[in-house]
């Protein structure tokens, strides 16, 4: 597997160069480690999540994992997980979750995420916030300084109502970081729809937006605002694959 190239000494180790995807994978494979037979389980969305959804579906066949039972977080993994056997519940019958696996658009040192490019913040807040473990799971390229400061999306899932009014509320909110707020689309060109029928409009920061909490608290205030892709101080383990191994931070 990827894992025995890695913990090979790098004196016998050909140059491997891995793809992002399968750093994605090897994260994936060890956080699976993590599951226990009998565990009500939060499925994440991505692909970083997919493998791990795969893995856990593949124990289960091989019968070195039983009576597991899979919350899922999107409609997406819902489908992936029903083909792979997994049975299924949601969080009205468990509310709670033993352990969550999910992969994130950014990590800070903190351990807080920015989540959601997939599209699926919502259920993955409400599912990831009821777990005793998250284990959160990404290559090395999503980690970052400061939330935000990818130069890519901080996703806010929206009603459709009057979203303009709702995008410029958020873009004014954070006018001193440069903030540009734009509506998803899919690729058709069309507002991309969540799974909750909402739209998302992401928002682009020249700036780090100050302290996160603050800044949680003021997006959420707004009317018109579903959720955010802040998880902040959710994570209690994240797994990050790199080309020089694997690393387990705690919280
Ligand atoms: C979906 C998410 C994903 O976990 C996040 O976008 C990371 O995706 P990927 O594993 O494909 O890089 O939050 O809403």
């Amino acid at each position: 597997s990827f894992v025995e190239v890695l913990s090979r000494p790098p004196s016998l180790s050909p140059p491997v160069i891995l793809t992002q995807d399968e750093l994605k994978k090897i994260a994936a494979y060890k956080a699976v480690e993590f599951v226990e037979s009998g565990m009500v389980l939060g499925l994440g969305t991505g692909s970083t999540a997919k493998h791990a959804v795969d893995r856990i579906g593949e124990l289960l066949r091989l019968g070195k994992l039983k009576n597991i039972v899979g919350i899922p977080t999107s409609k997406k993994t819902q489908e992936q997980a029903f083909s792979l056997g997994i049975p299924l519940s949601d969080l009205d019958h468990h509310s709670t979750i033993d352990l969550a696996i999910d992969g994130a658009d950014e990590v800070d040192p903190q351990l807080n995420l920015v989540k959601g490019r997939g599209g699926s913040l919502l259920r993955e807040k409400m599912v990831e916030g009821t777990c005793k473990k998250f284990i959160c799971i990404v290559d090395e390229s999503k980690l970052v300084k400061h939330l935000g400061g990818s130069g890519l999306a901080m996703p806010v899932e929206v009603v459709p109502f009057c979203w303009k009014f709702t995008a410029n509320k958020l873009q004014n909110l954070f006018e001193d970081s440069g903030c540009v707020a734009k509506l998803r689309n899919d690729s058709k060109g069309k507002p991309f729809v969540t799974d909750n029928g909402n739209y998302i409009v992401d928002l682009y920061l020249k700036k780090d937006i100050g302290d996160l909490q603050v800044a949680s608290d003021a997006i959420l205030r707004i009317a018109g605002v579903v959720e955010h892709g802040m998880f902040l101080d959710m994570a209690t383990t994240v797994i990050v694959a790199g080309e020089l191994g694997i690393t387990i931070k705690n919280k």
